[in-house]
């Protein structure tokens, strides 16, 4: 709880003093108060991403042992419109996902939106191995390596804090999904790649 505990208890340290419905009044209001400034910060249409740029340079699946060899780089804008409060966000960590099946895993650096800002860009990275499991995931890749393009989901999870003048509150915890259709890197092939910036689902 922290500095939201001091807010909202504030009670606490004087308790002959305070009634019981003065604390009940309080915490009332605090609930109230945190509630509106999420509301305010979260409206879905307040906070967008969008992937606007990959590369993936290596995405190979080894036949049999169906482990799967990859290196691939996002490129998301988080971007929020008529932002008033300041938003910090915390815990990031980026997910990619094949068939449903988690592949890699990554960190990210905590970061801070200052009111002023309009849009952040996050650089999930991955690259490594990955064993598949079961045969319909290596189906769907054989069919997906002659095509050349790979459905891949990308999510990235966060904490948010809200910073309201001095006073950080707690926000809600931060999805996004991003569905992306991309195109594996070839040093051989004169086609150039192409990626269209695609919308990411943000959900809390
Ligand atoms: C992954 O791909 C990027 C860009 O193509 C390249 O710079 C980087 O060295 C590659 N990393 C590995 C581990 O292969
Ligand atoms: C941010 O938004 C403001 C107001 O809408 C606009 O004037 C400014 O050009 C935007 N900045 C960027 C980098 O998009
Ligand atoms: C790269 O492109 C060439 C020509 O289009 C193709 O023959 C080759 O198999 C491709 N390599 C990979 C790794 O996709």
């Amino acid at each position: 709880m922290g500095r939201l505990g001091e807010v909202c208890y504030p009670c606490r340290r004087r308790s002959v003093w305070c009634g019981v419905a003065t604390c009940v009044v309080g915490v009332v209001a605090c609930i109230f108060l945190v509630a509106l400034v999420v509301y305010l910060m979260f409206r879905p249409n307040l906070l967008h991403a969008t992937a606007v740029d990959a590369d993936l340079s290596t995405f190979s699946l080894a036949l049999k042992a169906w482990t799967l060899t990859y290196n691939l780089s996002v490129g998301m804008d988080l971007s929020r419109r008529r932002a008033r409060l300041v938003l910090h966000y915390h815990a990031v960590a980026a997910d990619a996902y094949y068939q449903d099946q988690r592949f890699a895993h990554a960190r990210l650096p905590d970061f801070s939106q200052p009111a002023s800002t309009n849009v952040t860009r996050l650089q999930p990275s991955f690259h490594g191995h990955h064993q598949l499991q079961g045969g319909v995931a290596a189906a769907a890749f054989r069919r997906e390596d002659t095509e050349g393009t790979f459905s891949i989901n990308v999510m990235v999870v966060a904490k948010t804090e809200i910073q309201a003048l001095a006073l950080r509150l707690p926000g809600p915890h931060m999805k996004l999904d991003c569905p992306l259709r991309l195109q594996r890197w070839n040093a051989s092939s004169s086609q150039p790649l192409v990626f269209h910036p695609t919308a990411c689902y943000v959900s809390y």
